[in-house]
């Protein structure tokens, strides 16, 4: 496995791979949930890339940035066990020179739901996975189910942009209680760990409900909304029922949707979803 910090060394590396390329792109402090994606593409792909890289502009002025956590000698290991060929973990003015000016904005499918909650985030990711893809021209990219939002936003890219790659989605991996493993999880103190559980309750209540029948959309996001409210240590970003594609609340479950929501637990704040298709 190699580990290489700039553009012109994995350029090198991937002139010289043949076959299939699998890309995983990461922030790093890697668990169970991203190692899923690089399984998958060990399978699917001759050669796996992983990306390590904490992206400055997805986060928000009051977010976490400075907060998120990293462990690099950690996750190189974990790499390695899993086989992969090649780590890219560039350093900040390799990503982003001084004088950098261009950005991806992809509109409509940003403007709700994480993108209501944390203006120019997308912006961010859309645009770090731009670069990204144009640095290690994958044949396949693989993401998590578990940030749906972020899979809708670089299809929608992926197609506007003909970005000549596959976009691959990964089901949601999670703990044995149900939570969905995530970075920020370690923020959470135990008392918080036992009341995150409430995500996932409310999620397999939507799930429930719409698979025995209920086609009314917004009763499943009063009964969720009911169901967290008992979690004292939570607090509701957003609960939603929304068109898988397009993003846009349903008002009924004609079509493939997604269940999704946004909740604070304490200082904490976790997303999850459903697909309900
Ligand atoms: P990060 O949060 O590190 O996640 C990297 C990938 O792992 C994403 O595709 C995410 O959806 C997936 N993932 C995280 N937790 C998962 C889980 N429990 N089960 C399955 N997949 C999971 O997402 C990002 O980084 C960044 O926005 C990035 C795309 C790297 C751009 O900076």
């Amino acid at each position: 496995m190699q580990v290489v910090k700039t553009v012109v060394e994995i350029r090198g590396l991937r002139q010289k791979l043949k076959g299939t390329v699998g890309f995983v792109p990461t922030m790093g402090y890697l668990h169970e949930g991203h190692l899923a994606l690089v399984k998958q593409a060990k399978q699917e792909d001759s050669a796996v890339i992983v990306s390590i890289y904490v992206n400055p502009t997805q986060f928000g002025p009051r977010e976490d940035f400075a907060a998120y956590p990293r462990d690099l000698d950690r996750d190189i290991e974990l790499l390695r066990k899993e086989g992969t060929d090649i780590v890219f973990v560039p350093l900040d003015d390799e990503i982003y020179p001084r004088e950098f000016s261009s950005w991806v904005d992809v509109e409509k499918v940003t403007e709700r739901l994480e993108g209501a909650s944390r203006p120019e985030h997308f912006r961010g990711v859309a645009t770090v996975v731009a670069k990204l893809f144009n640095i290690v021209q994958p044949t396949r990219a693989y993401f998590g189910q578990k940030d749906a939002q972020q899979v809708v936003v670089i299809k929608r890219m992926v197609a506007d942009l003909n970005m000549n790659l596959e976009v691959a989605v990964v089901p949601t991996v999670r703990e044995s209680d149900g939570l969905a493993m995530s970075s920020r999880n370690i923020h959470l103190s135990p008392k918080e760990r036992q009341a995150a559980i409430i995500l996932f309750k409310a999620l397999t209540l939507a799930q429930r409900l719409w698979r025995s029948g209920e086609k009314d959309a917004e009763k499943i996001r009063r009964q969720m909304t009911a169901l967290i409210r008992k979690e004292p240590l939570a607090q509701i970003d957003y609960v939603s029922i929304a068109d898988a594609q397009t993003l846009e609340e349903l008002n009924s479950l004609d079509r493939p949707a997604v269940a999704s929501l946004a909740v604070r637990i304490g200082k904490t704040r976790l997303i999850d979803d459903m697909p309900l298709a």
